[in-house]
């Protein structure tokens, strides 16, 4: 990690020819972009809108790669996004704010903030991906979302290649899910992202599986350090690593239905696991229907159910993106044939 680096003089971008993405999605899915320029500034991104031939090409822009599964050869411009550093911006006596660049990895700038003395990110450690895509789609965990720790982001637009700040209204968060999913997709590429960590801090606990790790410790007070040290071992425990196994983290979105619908379903399924929301509607933990459905640990063709947690679709070796989506076709009218709920993948399918 170092400190946001100071405008270098313009390079001219490279163009990459029929690149291999297979690095570059956690699934280690095969594909192929008939065009890849890599961004390392806010610069590089004004230089492909001004380009004569890739200026007004369709453009993918890629992050990490953790949140995607490739069906196919890209013929759109990939953009990779690979812009570094990282900031203490401001010490605010209500918050700290960090700023950092859209490439750095998501769960090196956790560790850095907890390392640093700044708190509040910790519940969120060990989320594959960039920082960069952390908004896009809302990224979460234990209890803390990214539009809870979020103060603004830039992008350039990449029709007018200007540079505009956006705040979190302007982002329109949902529960994985924003603009950037949404009506600005693939249309502006996110260079920085500003987070806010707010003081004084107050430790997220509220997860059952963190309540576990604090009965099992008698820490009942734990800094930051220790919520950053339990959330890797319980991820570490029933998640894949992508360096070893490929996978996009949780493959659908954990539904969510009318209370109506959710007293319906627990009358034939008492066990069901569900969690009440404000608006009174019900999410449903979609690995248990999954579980439920009898697809823990099993594969169709080289793409499998996770054996741990039913909601990861893992690569079992040299799976191809149409093997992907097949099993989680099969999985998604099995749980609707039993639970009659659509399942929606929250992965961004190419
Ligand atoms: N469950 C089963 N069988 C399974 C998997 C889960 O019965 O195979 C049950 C669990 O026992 C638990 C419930 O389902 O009672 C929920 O499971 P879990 O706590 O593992 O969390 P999740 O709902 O599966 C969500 C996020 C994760 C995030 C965790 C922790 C989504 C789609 N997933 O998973 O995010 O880490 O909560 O906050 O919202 C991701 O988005 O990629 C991701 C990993």
């Amino acid at each position: 990690m170092h400190t946001l680096p100071a405008a270098v003089p313009a390079a001219p971008i490279v163009i990459e020819r029929g690149a291999s993405l297979r690095a570059f999605n956690t699934f280690g899915l095969p594909s192929t972009a008939q065009t890849l320029v890599r961004i390392g500034s806010e610069a590089d991104v004004k230089k492909v809108v001004n380009n004569a031939e890739l200026g007004r090409a369709p453009k993918f822009i890629l992050g990490g790669g953790s949140n995607l599964v490739l069906t196919k050869d890209v013929a759109l411009c990939v953009l990779k996004v690979e812009i570094k550093g990282i900031r203490l911006l401001e010490a605010r006596t209500d918050a700290w704010i960090v700023e950092v660049g859209a490439g750095e990895s998501w769960h090196e700038t956790v560790q850095w903030c907890v390392d640093q003395g700044l708190p509040g990110l910790e519940n969120m450690a060990l989320i594959p991906g960039t920082v960069g895509a952390a908004p896009v789609q809302n990224i979460g965990a234990y209890g803390v979302e990214l539009q809870d720790r979020f103060e603004s982001l830039d992008a350039v637009n990449l029709v007018t290649g200007g540079t505009f700040t956006m705040n979190a209204e302007q982002c329109r968060f949902g529960y994985r899910d924003s603009v950037f999913k949404q009506d600005l997709a693939n249309k502006c590429v996110i260079t920085t992202v500003r987070l806010r960590l707010p003081r004084p801090w107050v430790p997220v606990l509220g997860y059952v599986e963190l309540e576990r790790k604090i009965a099992e410790t008698a820490n009942i007070r734990p800094d930051a350090r220790h919520i950053f040290d339990w959330v890797c071992e319980i991820r570490r425990a029933k998640l894949p690593d992508p360096a070893h196994i490929g996978n996009a983290g949780s493959f659908f979105k954990n539904p969510i239905v009318s209370a109506e619908q959710c007293k319906d379903i627990i009358g034939r399924d008492p066990e069901i696991v569900h969690y009440l929301l404000d608006d009174g509607s019900y999410k449903l933990a979609a690995g248990w229907l999954i579980d439920a459905c009898g697809w823990k640990g099993k594969s169709i063709g080289r793409a499998g159910v996770y054996e741990r947690q039913a909601l990861v679709l893992v690569n079992r070796g040299g799976a191809s993106g149409a093997e992907v989506i097949t099993l989680s076709r099969a999985i998604q009218e099995s749980v609707y044939g039993r639970f009659g709920i659509k399942l929606e993948p929250e992965p961004v399918v190419i």
